[in-house]
């Protein structure tokens, strides 16, 4: 079925996240939520020009989507290459990171220092453009502004200038980038968030796609968000609480949900579903053991909280953390660790005779 024309994909969005939105990662999140716009890590194009291009984009495309290639880079013609190789490999949307403020990334001129340079960052947006010819949609990624510059002026004239070479979609972590003596973790916690600029972007480009980004933790918070943006991008909330994702299908995506047993009595979720998750889980991780000799750490490290608040919790994660269980099948280590989660539930009467 077509989707309706007022469909807008934005509406709700997994953040790019270094070494933690991997495939794996968007793969968990998948089972979660169905129709939540996920991105990747960012990859820069010198490793897609110049690295291992199936090691940075290889992904279940067809089980993902909906899903974008984040990408970092300065350099237009390298873009362009980029977004191609997005289109081939089955991605969704390519986007450009205009807003992180690592000084690796500022050596390589570019992140939020391109938000001081939107003529560059429009010839970027127009170059991938072309390269695409308009299959998939090109967007951006940025802050509200860079160091001490404040004003709504510096970032609506960035948003005005990259649309005009035809981006129509911007995603704004709402905080300022500090370029100087704040480490990255810090960028995303000290600069203050200011909403109400992004709410301003809206109002003043209401033809755009402006989804807001930054410290949003709960439904309540996306719903209000959405009475004045496009669209919400979550980042460490969804990650820390995966099952913060549980009803996103439901209420934002207005998808009817067959009754799966997510939730149980109450509307809370139940422990049958995260188990379901779970085993999901541990046979994704044994096809890729078998097929790419991926060791099952590398997926399991993503899903860490799925019982989170749930008695075991910790006993649980502890076994899914543990390195000496490293060179055991994953099966084994599900079954330690379900172990150990219910020796730590309370003994039933029943069971206590
Ligand atoms: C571990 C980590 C890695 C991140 N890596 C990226 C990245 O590769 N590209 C990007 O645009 N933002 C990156 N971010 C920033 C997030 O996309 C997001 O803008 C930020 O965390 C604020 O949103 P939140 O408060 O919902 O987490 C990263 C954030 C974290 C926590």
């Amino acid at each position: 079925m077509p989707a309706p024309a007022d469909f807008n994909p934005w509406r709700l969005s997994v953040a790019p996240m270094m070494a933690w939105t991997d495939r794996h990662c968007r793969h968990f999140h998948r089972l979660i939520t169905r129709h939540t716009r996920l991105y990747t890590e960012m990859v820069t194009t010198g490793a897609l020009v110049h690295g291992d291009v199936a090691k940075h984009l290889r992904h279940e495309a067809a089980v993902e989507t909906p899903t974008a290639l984040q990408i970092g880079g300065s350099e237009p013609e390298e873009m362009a290459h980029a977004a191609r190789l997005a289109l081939q490999w089955g991605y969704d949307e390519v986007n450009l990171n205009c807003g992180c403020p690592s000084e690796r990334v500022q050596r390589g001129a570019f992140g939020a220092c391109l938000m001081n340079e939107a003529g560059l960052v429009a010839d970027g947006v127009k170059a991938m453009l072309d390269a695409v010819g308009g299959r998939i949609p090109v967007t951006v990624k940025h802050r509200i502004g860079i160091d001490r510059e404040e004003r709504y002026g510096f970032v609506r004239d960035f948003v005005g200038t990259v649309a005009q070479a035809g981006c129509q979609v911007f995603i704004v972590h709402a905080r300022n980038a500090w370029l100087q003596g704040l480490s990255p973790k810090e960028n995303r916690e000290i600069p203050p968030l200011r909403y109400e600029l992004v709410h301003q972007l809206k109002a003043e480009f209401p033809h755009l796609t402006i989804a807001i980004n930054g410290g949003i933790t709960s439904g309540q918070e996306v719903d209000q968000h959405l009475q004045h943006v496009d669209g919400v991008m979550v980042g460490r909330a969804a990650y820390h609480d995966p099952l913060l994702m549980a009803d996103w299908d439901e209420r934002f995506w207005g998808a009817h949900v067959v009754h799966d047993g997510r939730f149980g009595h109450e509307g809370l979720i139940s422990d049958d579903w995260r188990l379901h998750i779970e085993q999901r889980m541990v046979a994704y991780i044994e096809r890729e053991t078998a097929e790419h000799a991926t060791p099952w750490a590398h997926a399991a490290t993503h899903m860490l909280g799925l019982w989170n608040g749930r008695p075991g919790a910790r006993a649980w994660r502890r076994v899914w953390s543990d390195h000496r269980l490293k060179g055991h099948p994953v099966a084994e280590v599900f079954a330690l660790a379900t172990q150990a989660r219910r020796a730590a539930l309370p003994v039933s009467k029943d069971a206590a005779g």
